[in-house]
């Protein structure tokens, strides 16, 4: 017997009675791009392991645990790209993208990869849209970004969500804070997980957003990032929450907000779906000053933001809003005889290239059986054609809700469907 196969875990296919729903989000976002200006920018789906390990991090979970990691035939390390900031930077460098100055504006589309333990909203494979700009660390421009998430979200019909943000701060800042942290948490190591044993050390920050419970409970009251902000750090983070009150986006200040991967600093957010469960992240993003300069590039700040299609899809199915129209041929024609189902070639080829998105089943034969097919694409109009019409040239239009028929010379066929169409 031949072997069935399936899906790897953590991945699925994308169906056709689902596809249309993804094409929607990825049209609607790319509409918002168009306006906020963004142009898009295409990476490959894997590059050299250092990309991430550099930039995302060694204290992240991501490069920790999380990356599928392979050799080529020569022996050089490659990794699946598990996000799209470090590849964009990347790219930026490589290309000279920052040649003439001003803000970069990019966004991209696309799968990535990383080796999680899947559950609702976490995929080992997901797709991601993300933006980012580089080239400003004007406080104007974290606004302009968050705005984006913000009005890319609205534009869907979402409402349930919530924007949080935070200041993580810089190297300078982080220097007490994370004195400030180290000193709070090592009195209460023994009671904490592994993970946050080992992060301590390396990124002292990460405890505080730790998902274990009893991690949790003593996170509660560690030192506030904000508190620890220089003069620099609270004056940007401060202008974001003027501009965003400008633009009447409401938020909330999180100051647990840390983010996973390294490269972050000072503005850090996250859109939220409470509805969602454990993963209710719908986009995560913020300020990675200094990545591009760690790429071998002129000292340029960034920003940007990602989020997953999939949790973006759950939250709109839990909200019933629309996906757009469902796609359907607007006519089905039903063909009675040899001689109309070699006039149907013709025609079915004329209605489509006008532009009419219309069917035929040649594996049918009967009136009934045609006309049961037509019914299942539940398509607006039926065409029928059988000797009557083809003698007189002219074809059967039946409007199938209110059943209505006319007849309508063959040659105007074309332009009377062009018309109701529109
Ligand atoms: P991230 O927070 O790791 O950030 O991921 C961003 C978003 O991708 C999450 O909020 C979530 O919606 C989605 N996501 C992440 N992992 C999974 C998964 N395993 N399954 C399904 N969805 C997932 C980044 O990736 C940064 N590169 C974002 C960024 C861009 N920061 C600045 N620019």
């Amino acid at each position: 017997m031949a072997e069935k196969y399936s899906v790897p875990r953590g991945t699925f296919d994308i169906l056709p009675a689902d596809s249309y729903k993804w094409q929607y989000v990825k049209k609607v976002f790319s509409e918002v791009a168009a306006q906020f200006n963004f142009q898009e920018i295409v990476t490959p789906i894997f590059e050299q392991t250092d990309v991430f390990e550099r930039s995302v991090g060694g204290s992240s979970d991501i490069v920790q645990k999380e990356m599928y990691r392979f050799q080529d035939k020569k022996g050089r390390n490659f990794a699946l790209r598990p996000e799209g900031t470090a590849p964009v930077v990347r790219s930026f460098v490589e290309n000279n993208l920052g040649m003439t100055g001003g803000n970069t504006k990019l966004f991209y589309l696309g799968p990535m990869f990383r080796y999680d333990r899947p559950q609702k909203g976490r995929y080992r494979q997901f797709y991601q849209y993300g933006i980012e700009n580089i080239g400003s660390d004007n406080p104007f421009i974290d606004a302009e970004i968050i705005a984006f998430g913000y009005a890319f979200l609205s534009k869907l019909g979402l409402k349930n969500f919530e924007l949080e943000i935070n200041s993580i701060g810089c190297s300078n800042c982080s220097k007490d804070y994370n004195q400030a942290l180290v000193e709070y948490f090592t009195p209460n190591l023994d009671k904490m997980c592994s993970d946050c044993n080992e992060r301590i050390n390396k990124n002292p920050k990460r405890l505080l957003d730790c998902k274990v419970p009893s991690c949790k409970e003593i996170a509660k009251d560690a030192p506030n990032m904000l508190e620890y902000l220089d003069e620099d750090c609270r004056t940007h983070f401060a202008q974001v929450q003027e501009y965003l009150n400008l633009m009447n986006i409401p938020f909330k200040v999180n100051p647990r907000i840390v983010r996973g991967l390294d490269y972050y600093n000072k503005t850090a957010f996250e859109f939220l779906d409470n509805n969602l469960g454990a993963q209710n992240a719908l986009i995560g993003g913020g300020r990675y000053n200094g990545l591009v300069e760690q790429f071998g590039g002129k000292d340029t700040p960034g920003i940007g933001f990602a989020g997953g299609f999939e949790r973006l899809l759950l939250s709109m199915e839990t909200e019933g809003v629309s996906f757009g129209e469902e796609p359907k041929p607007n006519v089905f024609i039903v063909a009675i005889g040899e001689k109309a189902k070699q006039l149907t070639a013709k025609l079915l080829f004329d209605l489509r290239t006008n532009g009419i998105k219309a069917e035929y089943n040649p594996d049918k034969e009967s009136l009934k059986a045609q006309m049961k097919a037509a019914d299942k694409e539940k398509t607006r109009f039926t065409l029928i054609l059988g000797e009557d019409e083809i003698a007189k040239n002219s074809i059967i239009l039946k409007e199938m809700i209110s059943g209505e028929q006319q007849e309508i010379p063959r040659e105007k066929l074309v332009t009377f469907l062009q018309d109701k169409l529109r």
